[in-house]
């Protein structure tokens, strides 16, 4: 009860994941750019990460697979759904949104879809909208789906970020918990400042496509990457601190860290900042890489067979802006249960 409003607590109740098939391994980098097996895999810790081939196939294409897929695995028809929200930083189109786009291919009628830009950190946002939707009764049933095809937008001879990224989707179902358990808290923070250090300089409003800024090369993310990663390991760390803390919650009281996927070294150091061992921290980075807004649903996909009811989740993000995020998830169903999973073995 909040302001005398009855609220539901909203839950996720199915997630699936897509991945496209093409593998593109470091030893197939390191013959396009001066890189290393040894240096990538050291440094990030990502082995390979998948690239969405074929003319035509944008996002959407990712995205709504990945809905296709999690309807099907929770039992629901495309007509069941109230609402679609995508976060991506790589839109099909700057407009229709990759939102409508999605709802169109899988057939979800005339709902409400839109898109989340928040980089990196966009599944957090996206949920924490969609939680607002079913905690106040407006829907019974919100898809969030976090959708990324980076090589698009990925300049494959800067050694610096082409090794960073690959693409995929996924998607959650977001309805009123059967049990109490859901998503309990969420908080999203931003700094536009952080821009110079992490953005694509042309193809927006403010320097338009054109042949100069082709021949330029200023359509490709520009990262500095040792900024970002200061920022990145004191964010990742303080929105989980402050979660937790508002939570009453120590370490040893989670079961699951899911992170956002972009170093290894930034996971590794957000969880110790937290008190969390390695094996209760979902990792996917060596075999995907960074899916920008996919990798926390895709987290939750592989690792869904370990999932049990009543498990604590802290979610945490931080992403392009700078944006950054956390949730606070009790886990509503038994991911072992789930017939016929479909997820890669985490
Ligand atoms: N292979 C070999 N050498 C490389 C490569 C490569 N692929 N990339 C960079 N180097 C070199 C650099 O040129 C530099 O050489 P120099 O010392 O001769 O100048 C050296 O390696 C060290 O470069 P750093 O940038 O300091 O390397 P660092 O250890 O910081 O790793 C990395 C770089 C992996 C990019 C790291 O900084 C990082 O993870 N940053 C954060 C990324 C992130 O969190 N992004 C946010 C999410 S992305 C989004 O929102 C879209």
């Amino acid at each position: 009860m909040r302001n005398g409003i009855n609220l539901k607590t909203p839950a996720i109740t199915g997630v699936c994941g897509y991945l496209p098939e093409y593998v593109l391994s470091n030893t197939e980098l390191a013959r396009m750019v001066d890189t290393s097996d040894a240096w990538i895999t050291e440094r990030t810790g990502i082995q390979e990460r998948r690239i969405l081939k074929g003319e035509g196939l944008g996002t959407s294409h990712m995205g709504a697979e990945a809905v296709k897929g999690l309807l099907e695995r929770t039992g629901n028809k495309p007509s069941d759904v109230d609402m679609l929200i995508c976060a991506t930083t790589t839109p099909d189109m700057v407009f229709p949104s990759t939102a409508n786009l999605i709802s169109d291919m899988v057939g979800l009628g005339p709902v409400g879809s839109f898109d989340v830009q928040a980089a990196c950190s966009g599944f957090i946002y996206a949920i924490t909208i969609a939680s607002q939707f079913v905690a106040n009764g407006q829907c019974r049933k919100v898809v969030v789906v976090g959708a990324d095809k980076m090589s698009a937008i990925i300049d494959y001879t800067d050694r610096a970020t082409c090794v960073l990224f690959g693409d995929g989707a996924g998607a959650v179902l977001i309805e009123p918990s059967p049990n109490g358990e859901g998503i309990l808290d969420t908080l999203i923070r931003s700094d536009g400042s952080g821009m110079i250090h992490l953005h694509q300089k042309a193809g927006g409003s403010r320097l338009p496509p054109s042949a100069e800024t082709v021949a330029k090369r200023m359509h490709y993310v520009h990262q500095e990457g040792a900024a970002v990663y200061k920022f990145a390991i004191a964010k990742m760390a303080e929105v989980a601190g402050e979660i937790m803390s508002r939570n009453n919650l120590r370490g040893d009281m989670i079961q699951w860290l899911v992170p956002h996927q972009a170093n290894r070294r930034i996971i590794e150091s957000t969880a110790e900042r937290m008190g969390m061992p390695m094996d209760r921290v979902m990792m996917t980075i060596q075999k995907y890489g960074n899916t920008t807004a996919a990798t926390i649903p895709l987290c939750l996909w592989d690792y869904e067979s370990k999932l049990k009811v009543g498990d604590r989740l802290i979610l945490a993000a931080f992403g392009g802006g700078f944006t950054w995020g956390a949730a606070y998830v009790t886990w509503a169903y038994d991911g072992a249960a789930r017939a016929g999973n479909g997820a890669q073995a985490a």
